[in-house]
């Protein structure tokens, strides 16, 4: 029996191997597929796998007549429509350890490169203009980092953050004041860390629950000149909302790494002098991208074997 395994985004050649040294596997390589190309070859595979630029749609699973799994490459599976994927009785696996310290680093490049300012000054200079003036910032030292969203990454943000010399106060429903205490931060509700934070990051998955949950009338709690972060998923915070946010003043900046509608080019957040952003690169890094390809493979394989999956 021989399986079929498509990759229809770039995927690590580390855990490619892992698929391709399997005597029972033929792997196909075909990226850059719209909707209506991957519908009409979906059908002849046993397992997808994806990072976050193919869109998983009902329409392509509906034609998956021969599909087992779908492995995605990374952590959020908002990508891949999962009630049509459990529907047809296919297995959605993910790989959720391998680029949490990536995205945690890549968050605290942004946080500091927001507080001074950094892809601003670099732009002037790039134009040949020495300007000081411009780019006063802000330190970290003693501010109130507010994390939404106390997972893998937040929890690895927080540590950064202690290093910093900042105090952190964290809102995840999971969050009981004695782990707070353990990691030695401060617990709150979200309304607490809305109120209280000079920054504020979030790291929640992309849900029902948690899309534009910092909308309007959470930006009207925060302290005026408040930096926020998005290192997670577009539509945690409405896009909207945050464009009125930093024109109407109550938002000094904002790092964004992700957006509600990927490729970004031409956003109009991109426009506003206070945001600096980067192209969804948090798990863009060598190790990530070997550690989450190694993983998911392993995975996949794992699924078409019937053999027990950790990350279903
Ligand atoms: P995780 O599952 O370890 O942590 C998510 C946390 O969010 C959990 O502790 C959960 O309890 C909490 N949460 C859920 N609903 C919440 C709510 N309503 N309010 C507050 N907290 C809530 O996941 P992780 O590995 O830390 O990753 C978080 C997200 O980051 C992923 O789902 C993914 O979308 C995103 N991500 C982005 C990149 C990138 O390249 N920018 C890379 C990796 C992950
Ligand atoms: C993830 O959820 O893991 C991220 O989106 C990372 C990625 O795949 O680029």
């Amino acid at each position: 029996m021989t399986y079929k395994v498509l990759v229809s985004d770039p995927v690590s050649e580390e855990g490619l191997n892992i698929l391709k040294e399997a005597p029972q596997v033929q792997v196909d390589i075909q990226t850059g597929l719209n909707e209506q190309e991957l519908a009409g070859i979906i059908g002849q595979y046993d397992a997808l796998i994806v990072r976050s630029g193919t869109q998983v749609t009902a329409s392509i699973i509906e034609r998956a007549d021969r599909l087992k799994v779908i492995g995605r490459a990374g952590v959020g599976v908002d990508n891949i429509d999962l009630p049509s994927a459990t529907a047809k009785g296919i297995m959605v696996v993910n790989a959720p350890d391998g680029n949490t310290i990536s995205t945690a680093e890549h968050t605290f490049s942004m946080l500091m490169a927001l507080a001074r300012r950094i892809p601003q000054a670099y732009l002037k200079l790039k134009q040949h203009v020495w300007d000081r003036k411009s780019f006063v910032g802000v330190e970290l030292n003693k501010k109130t980092l507010g994390i939404i969203g106390l997972g893998r990454i937040g929890t690895e943000v927080a540590k950064r953050a202690k290093a910093f010399n900042m105090t952190v106060m964290a809102y995840d429903p999971y969050l009981t004041p004695e782990k707070a205490e353990k990691l030695g931060i401060q617990y709150g509700q979200l309304t607490d860390v809305l109120a209280t934070a000079d920054f504020i990051t979030v790291h929640t998955p992309l849900l029902k629950e948690t899309r534009h949950m910092i909308s309007h009338d959470q930006f009207r709690q925060m302290k005026d000149g408040v930096y926020i972060l998005n290192c997670a998923r577009g539509g945690i915070i409405d896009e909207d909302a945050l464009y009125e946010a930093i024109t109407n003043g109550k938002v000094a900046g904002a790092a964004l790494d992700v957006f509600e509608e990927e490729p970004a080019t031409h956003h109009r957040l991109l426009e506003l002098d206070q945001v600096i952003a980067t192209p969804h690169l948090g798990a863009s890094t060598e190790e990530a991208q070997k550690n989450v390809a190694i993983d998911v493979c392993h995975e996949v394989l794992n699924a078409l074997e019937g053999q027990p999956v950790k990350n279903a």
